[in-house]
């Protein structure tokens, strides 16, 4: 027995929500590796939305995706996931987030709890039910307790006959180690529940 990695669990969880031919986001792209990896999981006929606000970001994900031959199955936007709801327009089966900052740039970029939320709140509304919405949240960062708390204070909120939220922590690991939340759509939410 061996239990799974924060990095290794959100792969899992994506796989379990994510069939072919569906549309997936990657709310924070980065050096590409996640939209890379959704990028397999739709499939020829899928389609993944890929956010961030750095330049750097989009270009090394759009590499990454030529790399591999998949850069068909992506759109990289130069924009915040604030903004999801204004470029993705289909149900979405599944989603990812890594948040803080993007390794081996510049530090003080950082996502923020209330953008965090605003993206939380839109793909929510366009989630298929059993779509999942996974976030590994880094902290130890300038900044990155305040965006924790926010985000945990959002989904803790959410009521349990609509999403199921999950904690995935290993709990004696040092200097502040990720941790996954993950929400797991049930039933529709009414707009105003959040
Ligand atoms: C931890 S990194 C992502 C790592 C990435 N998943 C990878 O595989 O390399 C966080 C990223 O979020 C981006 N970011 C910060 N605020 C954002 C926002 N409002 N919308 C989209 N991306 C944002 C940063 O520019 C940074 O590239």
């Amino acid at each position: 027995m061996k239990l799974e990695r924060v990095l290794q669990y959100t792969k899992t969880l994506l796989s379990l929500s994510i069939e072919k031919g569906e549309v997936a986001v990657d709310g924070t792209a980065g050096n590409g590796h996640d939209t890379l990896f959704l990028a397999e999981l739709v499939g020829e006929n899928g389609h993944v939305y890929s956010f961030d606000i750095q330049q750097q970001a989009v270009d090394a994900t759009e590499q990454k995706l030529k790399e591999h031959d998949l850069l068909s199955r992506a759109t990289v936007i130069l924009d915040g996931h604030e903004h999801i709801s204004k470029y993705v327009h289909s149900e979405i089966a599944g989603a990812v987030f890594n948040l803080g900052y993007l390794p081996g740039a510049n530090h003080q970029i950082v996502t923020r709890g209330n953008t965090t939320i605003q993206a939380l709140k839109q793909i929510l509304t366009q989630l298929k039910i059993g779509g999942i919405i996974v976030l590994v949240v880094y902290y130890g960062h300038d900044g990155g307790t305040e965006e924790r708390d926010a985000v945990i204070d959002f989904v803790s909120g959410l009521s349990q006959k609509h999403v199921h939220v999950l904690q995935y922590k290993f709990l004696n690991q040092k200097n502040n180690p990720p941790f996954i939340i993950a929400l797991e759509k049930i039933k529709q939410l009414p707009e105003e529940s959040y």
